[in-house]
């Protein structure tokens, strides 16, 4: 077990002793080494057990910082950071030299994000460099949304975790793009597609692949339990289920009555997107610890956040 605290001291000193340390975001969970050290990198890769072809996102604390670390930024990629930072929104921009390689994976774009989580704010501002974090969770499997997530699985390699509680969003970062002075979302996530368009107009979202990905957390099967999933009609599904007792639900907001109550999770009770968010992959982590074979679920409303939850179900689902 790591342990786990608000210590920012702490956080800080491990991190510039080339340590790799939890980090809360508005989003998920992190896990954090020093963005300008090679083996701060390399050891995130490792602890992910992440294929070096798969790059990093960057954080930062201010627009300043950002233009420190990427070339000449699009005007759009200005007017999203002004409106979004801090935020979850990810932009893909042109990257300076002091990103080492490792972290792009060898492209030319660098990831960059400022998140909205006033400990990790506060440490940002306090290292004399930015952060690579990718979701602290290993390679393929559902993203942490508290401290406790981080340790369940990652706690043996790493030495702290800073605890900012359940994160408020609970969807990674929508990552934004731009090809050809058009912007384009590559991953919907915690910044809805409605809410960029306010700002630019029109959006383009890339479709999934399953191979070659620009953002290989495009990949079809992610975020995925354990435990089968499959998406449909629940009451449907139900009604061709044999052993309900061996089976979980999630739903939106509605409870079945064949189903033992402990084996259900609603994601949001009150009919709110932002809850869903908030609840999806707990609700998912959750599904893995309880004696199932199979989980049912149904999608969500398909607009707001509700793209991001989908989004999430779906690869959860992929096979
Ligand atoms: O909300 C978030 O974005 C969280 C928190 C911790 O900030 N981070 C996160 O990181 O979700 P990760 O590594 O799990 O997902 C980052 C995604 C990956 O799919 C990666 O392929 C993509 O960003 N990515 C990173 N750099 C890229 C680049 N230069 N071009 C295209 N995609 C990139
Ligand atoms: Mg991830």
């Amino acid at each position: 077990m790591a342990e786990s605290g608000t210590d920012i001291d702490r956080a800080k000193s491990e991190l510039e002793a080339g340590k790799l340390v939890a980090i809360p975001t508005e989003t998920v969970y992190g896990l954090a080494g020093n963005a300008f050290d090679p083996q701060a990198i390399a050891s995130v890769f490792k602890v992910k057990n992440r294929p070096s072809f798969d790059p990093l996102i960057v954080h930062t604390c201010s627009l300043e910082r950002v233009r420190s670390l990427a070339l000449g930024i699009p005007e759009m990629a200005v007017a999203l950071a002004e409106r979004f930072w801090p935020g979850p929104i990810t932009l893909l921009l042109e990257k300076r030299a002091v990103i080492p390689d490792l972290v792009t994976s060898g492209m030319n774009t660098v990831a960059l994000r400022i998140p909205k989580q006033p400990l990790t704010l506060q440490l940002l501002e306090r290292l004399d460099f930015p952060l690579v974090a990718p979701s602290a969770n290993p390679f393929g499997y559902i993203s942490p949304t508290t401290a406790t997530h981080v340790n369940d699985q990652l706690g043996s390699s790493i030495d702290y975790i800073l605890d900012g509680g359940p994160c408020d969003i609970g969807v990674e970062s929508t990552i934004v793009g731009f090809e050809n002075n058009e912007p384009v979302i590559y991953r919907l996530g915690g910044t809805s597609r409605e809410q960029i368009e306010q700002v630019m107009g029109k959006v383009k979202v890339m479709p999934h692949s399953s191979s070659n990905p620009k953002a290989p957390g495009m990949l079809k099967s992610h975020y995925a339990p354990r435990v089968r999933i499959v998406l449909g009609d629940i009451s449907t599904m139900l009604s061709q289920v044999e052993d309900k007792g061996k089976t979980g639900v999630i739903s939106f907001r509605s409870s079945f009555e064949d189903v033992p109550q402990g084996h259900q999770r609603m994601l949001a009770p009150d009919g709110r997107l932002d809850t869903a968010a908030k609840n999806l992959f707990s609700a998912l982590r959750e599904m893995d610890t309880k004696p199932i074979d199979l989980i049912l679920a149904e999608l969500v409303p398909d607009h707001g956040l509700g793209l991001a939850i989908n989004d999430r179900l779906k690869r959860a689902a992929a096979v």
